[in-house]
């Protein structure tokens, strides 16, 4: 079978709350299509996210080490804008159940409206992948629950050490 012509650059976005190994696991699935995968992280304010930009960079950045043709960048903005600023054609997103597929969808068509010619492709997380989100990861840390099997240990430290902040701050 004639081999199939490796798409260029795509965009895997997300807010990365922090990155997890569901997140981490789909990375290393995608980076190996693609001649480059740049993890796009939105930028949001600081009170719309748990962890300030530089912080979730710098998790996910030590998490792909070693990645050689992952690249971790962040964007405000729409989506579609930054992935024309880094000539990608290709939107990398997970789906982990079919609850996640109504609003993904959703998503992927209007991106395509707003920017024809960037495709979304849906990628599947390993099955022991199926029940994790940043926000679970949080709440289980929030109450004292191990979290080492769902982050690599960086960013579990990061989330112990954010809980105890907030313990001791009252
Ligand atoms: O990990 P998340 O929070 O599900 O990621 C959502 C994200 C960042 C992909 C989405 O909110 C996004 O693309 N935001 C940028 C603004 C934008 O382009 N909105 C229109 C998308 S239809």
């Amino acid at each position: 079978m004639a081999a199939v012509a490796k798409s260029r650059v795509a965009i895997y976005p997300g807010s990365f709350d922090p990155i997890t190994n569901g997140h981490l696991d789909l990375i290393r699935r995608a980076a190996p299509q693609f001649e480059e995968l740049v993890v796009a992280v939105l930028r949001h304010d600081t009170k719309d996210a748990d962890f300030p930009l530089p912080e979730r960079l710098e998790m996910i950045r030590k998490s792909v080490d070693g990645l050689a043709n992952v690249r971790v960048a962040s964007f405000d903005g729409l989506l579609v804008d930054f992935a024309r600023q880094q000539n990608a054609s290709l939107i990398v997103r997970g789906i982990r159940a079919v609850s996640d597929y109504e609003y993904e969808l959703q998503m992927a068509l209007m991106n395509r409206k707003l920017a024809p010619g960037v495709e979304t492709v849906f990628m599947l997380p390993g099955e022991a992948y199926g029940y994790l989100s940043s926000r679970l990861v949080k709440e289980v840390c929030q109450h004292g629950g191990e979290i080492d099997d769902f982050v690599p240990p960086h960013v579990a430290e990061a989330l112990r050490a954010r809980r105890d902040r907030k313990v001791g701050t009252g």
